[in-house]
């Protein structure tokens, strides 16, 4: 059967926030050390302290906001330890991520320097969990004051004169689990009292963000947003991709058969039923969508590779992860009324990563050029596009449907169509209607991302297994576009009038 559809070119829908486009690193397993940090005397081409390789690579997902310290290391970090002299910096413990010492050579100034390199906006999570309201106020005055001030004298003298400006500050993560096991009524209370001496310095704006729930834990929700929303800009949601029957039983990341497929993608879809029912209980205390709600955890969570440290989350990306990349983004983007930034969990080596690295060489995998791929959509107008028809991929006695699609138009004018085809087996036929879309002199391109195997992925000797490729399957006629996807794929279109 064909996906049937009409794109409605003059119908839009509000802005896709550029920040769903966001990205996370934590100081967990090789994401900050060795995946970006080597070092100055590292012998990897480095630009101060952080690699070559991987920066010119971000650099080109003009990613627009990056999370840090952060995920369950946030509340146990106390930021005086990574300032000063990286030769005097206090070590720590990391006893959430495979309990290995933390040197605190990555602290607040590389941290901020390394965003400013990528040219995106910090985002600060702040530490409850283990951390005063003392030290949290001072870290925002180290940040952001200007003028004459403990904090600011302390930061010149190590070697920043000027304040920086930062946005983004989440008060606490994940506070009902690691960030201190609380109760949402605690934790309110909690947030209501810390986000009080997240000071507004000079014309520094904060945006203030609280810890919001874990997957569907509605009451989480309803609480906060009934005791705090005054005090919050935005909330937070956590949502992992898990295969597997529970926690203990992850599933592998490559050498899967269809069942696996079909299960990851069905529990990737299940974003948007959260986001949805979220949604409902935030229109109820916030009618008229003030606060954002942002997914600053997502992505794909599976057994580790077999071989390394447990405790640092490092696993293989394959076109799988590319198609449940691509869904979840459309899923964002049909909410962008109140999705206003999401951080896919996390930037290199760790959980759905866009980078792997190994020694020198380092490889992009098959979710970074779905990143590389969309990233036209950001902060572009989303149109209206809607299936009326939708072929269904068939897993036993399950379904899901096959295609998943988004459109959005640019400031010139030029609109981008993207597709997933979530059927390993198939090609999945798409006509669309352009309806408000001049089409008599349309020039099309398009891009498409595919693999061999269910679980084709790259490997530091072959880098460019899964990689994009000029798509031409598509025809123009009559004001109709008839697409034919490949299996597994996820693909661009771009039209200009
Ligand atoms: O991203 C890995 C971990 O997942 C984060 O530290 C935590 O916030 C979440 O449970």
């Amino acid at each position: 059967m064909t996906s049937q559809g009409i794109l409605n070119g003059d119908v839009r829908k509000g802005v896709i926030d550029k920040n769903i486009y966001g990205h996370f690193s934590e100081h967990l397993g090789r994401c900050i050390y060795e995946g970006m940090w080597v070092g100055e005397d590292s012998k990897i081409p480095n630009t101060k302290g952080i690699r070559n390789d991987v920066l010119e690579a971000l650099k080109n997902l003009s990613i627009p906001v990056l999370r840090w310290p952060g995920g369950c290391f946030a509340d146990e970090y106390h930021w005086k330890d990574g300032i000063g002299a990286p030769e005097n910096r206090k070590t720590m413990v990391n006893t959430h991520w495979g309990g290995v010492v933390e040197n605190n050579h990555f602290g607040t100034h590389e941290f901020m320097m390394l965003c400013d390199m990528l040219g995106c906006e910090p985002y600060i999570n702040g530490n409850v969990g283990s951390g005063t309201v003392q030290e949290m106020a001072e870290w925002v005055e180290y940040l952001t004051f200007e003028g004459i001030s403990p904090m600011a004298k302390l930061r010149a003298e190590n070697g920043r004169q000027e304040p920086w400006k930062i946005k983004y500050f989440g008060v606490g993560n994940e506070n009902w689990g690691c960030g201190g096991n609380m109760r949402p009524q605690y934790y309110a209370d909690l947030y209501r009292r810390y986000q009080t001496y997240v000071r507004n310095y000079g014309d520094n704006k904060i945006h203030r963000i609280a810890c919001g729930p874990n997957v569907d834990d509605y009451n989480w929700m309803e609480v906060l947003m009934r005791e705090a929303t005054p005090y919050m800009d935005s909330i937070t949601l956590h949502y992992y991709t898990v295969p597997g029957p529970r926690w203990e039983e992850k599933r592998f990341a490559t050498g899967f058969a269809e069942d696996e497929w079909f299960e990851t993608l069905d529990k990737a879809l299940h974003m948007d039923e959260l986001i949805t029912r979220h949604k409902t209980i935030m229109d109820k205390y916030d009618p008229n969508k003030r606060v954002g709600l942002i997914v600053d955890e997502w992505g794909t969570w599976y057994e580790v590779e077999p071989g390394t440290n447990p405790g640092f989350l490092y696993q293989q990306n394959s076109i799988r992860d590319a198609l449940v990349a691509g869904a979840t983004l459309h899923i964002f983007h049909n909410h962008n009324d109140r999705v206003r930034m999401a951080n896919l969990a996390q930037l290199v080596n760790v959980l759905q990563a866009v980078i792997l690295t190994e020694g020198d060489k380092m490889l992009k995998t098959p979710t970074y050029h779905v990143l590389d791929m969309f990233k036209v959509h950001q902060d572009a107008e989303r149109l209206d596009l809607s299936l009326t028809a939708t072929s269904t991929y068939k897993y036993g006695d399950k379904e899901i449907p096959e295609v998943s699609v988004s459109a959005s138009i640019n400031a010139e004018g030029t609109i981008h169509i993207s597709l997933c085809n979530l059927n390993p087996n198939t090609a999945s036929n798409v006509s669309l209607q352009l309806r408000g879309v001049a089409t008599d002199n349309a020039k099309i391109t398009g891009t498409t991302l595919t693999g061999d195997t269910m679980d084709a992925h790259n490997t530091f000797d072959q880098t460019d297994r899964v990689a994009p490729k000029a798509f031409t399957a598509f025809k123009l006629e009559a004001g109709s576009l008839s697409i034919e996807l490949p299996a597994m794929s996820v693909t661009m279109l771009e039209l200009k009038a």
